[in-house]
């Protein structure tokens, strides 16, 4: 079964899809979405892997050693659902903005770059580098990404952030790029400043 959480709010506004951290939720990140994005449509979906009771959208090994295999199996699953829940609430995904929290910004970045899915804009806090996708310059011409970055982050070492980065950049994507010292929490600043960039 797929749980997922659905809200109508605006249908003039672009649609909102968010993708939560592990141990999280289709609800986690909704307050977040009433601050930086309040009355658009939304869809949330709950990753479908378990890690020990806590939900994730894919499989590791340990912190930072990710199963490429369930990793692949459940972006496919997961743009799978995406068109379903958009066809099914007629929502336009090229419109979609999507925000995602850690093993869900990874995800988010994962299924743009190596999947045949285009958004408009993807926030992606504290996201890191899964794998290598070869990209051609145009996959994320038209998309626009944020990404936010702590300093002193133990679960994304810089070295992956900065991969992450060159991924995105040679796939064409519009970055806007946000540093702060702080550690995997989400901080005001941040919330803030994606918050300026979507207006
Ligand atoms: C997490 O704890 O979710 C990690 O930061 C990222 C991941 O495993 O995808």
């Amino acid at each position: 079964m797929m749980h997922y959480f659905f809200r109508s709010g605006n249908p003039e506004l672009a649609p909102v899809l968010l993708l939560h951290s592990t141990g999280g939720n289709e609800t986690e990140l909704i307050q977040l979405a009433d601050m930086i994005a309040s009355e658009h449509p939304i869809i949330a979906i709950r990753g479908r892997v378990s890690e020990q009771g806590y939900n994730r959208y894919f499989e590791r090994y340990a912190e930072g050693n990710f199963n490429l295999n369930s990793l692949e199996k459940e972006s496919d699953w997961l743009v799978k659902e995406i068109k379903n829940l958009s066809n099914q609430f007629n929502l336009d995904i090229f419109k979609m903005i999507v925000i995602g929290y850690s093993n869900g910004a990874n995800i988010a970045l994962h299924i743009s770059l190596a999947k045949n899915i285009k958004f408009a804009k993807i926030i992606a806090l504290h996201a890191m580098h899964l794998t290598s996708v070869p990209v051609t310059s145009e996959k994320l011409k038209d998309t626009k990404v944020f990404v936010s970055y702590g300093e002193n982050d133990p679960i994304v070492p810089k070295l992956s952030f900065n991969s992450l980065i060159e991924n995105l950049k040679s796939a064409g994507a519009n970055l806007e790029i946000h540093t702060q010292p702080g550690s995997h929490q989400l901080t005001r600043s941040e919330i803030n400043a994606a918050q300026q960039w979507l207006k």
